[in-house]
């Protein structure tokens, strides 16, 4: 009888609040959702592998040894060549097999669903390799490891500098549970958020965003140049009165980012005191700033929110790389279902859920 298929999950992410601070080494506070991609995989002779992309409708046959990291083909297959690329880098000798993958995270809406495919395609295949594929290495059970070579995956082979916010959120994430990452450091701590009657909704702004495509990587570039105009090893060490330093728009990115560590840390505080009133605020200000001093919003952003406030909401702001994409917004008890919101709940984060070494 033929082994049963390996079956990875992993989720996307919502984030609370933190943003545009993972790569400034600076604190954020998101979440694993309900939503991911599965990628199931069965081991096939012969060293190659064939992923279908069930959603797309679509296949990529490649050898495992095919390093292709500067062919982009602008497509799912950049990321999926790139995870196979980087755990071969790492020195996990992969099987050839065949892996199907779908998802349910809307792709390019800011829930991340590139981290979840790279996620739940690494689970897959290290899976596939079993152990004796993974001897002597350093054990990629690690999933801070694991996180930052998928992160080499975005950065090298399908060319966003993105940080780490996603790939920790989808490997780290609890059910019931926020995650304060602190990007410094990579220590994470579970921080319970427990809604109650209150609810976290998304919305679609309606504009789609690539982060290699889009302001992102100009932003990334801004805040690096910042911190070496400032002669400091990190923008963590960066202060107030240093912004007087640095020409606009530099010291407003600056600013952004130290207000948004502060208010990171804010909100961590309300959840421990339950106090979710006290969130709202915090999200409308992480708004303003990302909007003000980051300069990341966009007309379809602004209505968004502005719709989402009109309807009840006690606070609400852009999520993930801005430039379009999703918003987030928390609704108090009672508020009537704001037009096309998703309720979003901190959920488990990546497994494997059937297959040889089923967690
Ligand atoms: C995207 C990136 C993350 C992070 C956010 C902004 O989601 O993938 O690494 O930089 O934008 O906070």
């Amino acid at each position: 009888m033929s082994a049963p298929p390996i079956v990875a999950f992993a989720p996307g992410r919502a984030n609370l609040i933190g943003e545009h601070t993972d790569y400034n080494d600076g604190l954020s506070l998101p979440f694993a959702v309900a939503e991911g991609v599965t990628a199931t995989a069965e081991p096939r002779p012969g060293d190659f592998v064939l992923v279908r992309a069930l959603d797309h409708g679509e296949e990529d046959r490649f050898a495992l040894t095919s390093d292709a990291r500067e062919e982009r083909r602008g497509d799912w297959r950049d990321f999926v060549r790139g995870t196979v690329g980087e755990l071969s880098a790492a020195g996990v000798a992969l099987r050839g097999g065949e892996i199907a993958i779908e998802g349910t995270v809307p792709e390019g809406s800011g829930l991340s669903s590139s981290a979840a495919l790279e996620v739940a395609l690494s689970l897959a295949l290290l899976a596939l390799a079993g152990e004796a594929g993974q001897r002597g290495l350093t054990p990629l059970s690690d999933r801070v490891a694991l996180a930052r070579l998928c992160s080499r995956v975005e950065n090298d082979w399908v060319g966003a500098h993105t940080g780490l916010l996603d790939q920790l959120a989808s490997l780290l994430g609890t059910a019931d549970h926020a995650l304060r990452i602190d990007f410094r450091t990579l220590e994470t701590r579970s921080v319970p958020l427990v809604l109650g009657d209150w609810r976290l909704v998304v919305l679609d702004s309606g504009e789609r965003h690539t982060h290699a495509g889009s302001g992102y990587n100009e932003r990334r570039d801004e805040t690096e140049r910042a911190r070496a105009l400032l002669g400091l090893e990190s923008l963590r060490d960066a202060r107030v009165e240093d912004l007087a330093r640095l020409p606009d728009p530099l010291d407003r990115r600056v600013r952004h980012v130290l207000e948004e560590n502060a208010r990171v840390d804010a909100a961590v505080d309300a959840l421990h005191a339950g106090d979710l009133a006290a969130l709202g605020p915090l999200l409308d200000a992480s708004h303003a700033s990302l909007r003000d001093l980051y300069d990341a919003s966009t007309d379809a952003v602004e209505r968004t929110v502005a719709s989402v406030r009109a309807a009840g909401a006690a606070g609400a702001r852009m999520m993930g790389g801005g430039f379009g994409g999703q918003i987030i917004a928390l609704l108090p008890p009672g508020t009537p279902d704001p037009a096309g919101a998703r309720d979003v709940a901190p959920s488990a984060g990546a497994r494997l859920t059937r297959g040889a070494a089923s967690e």
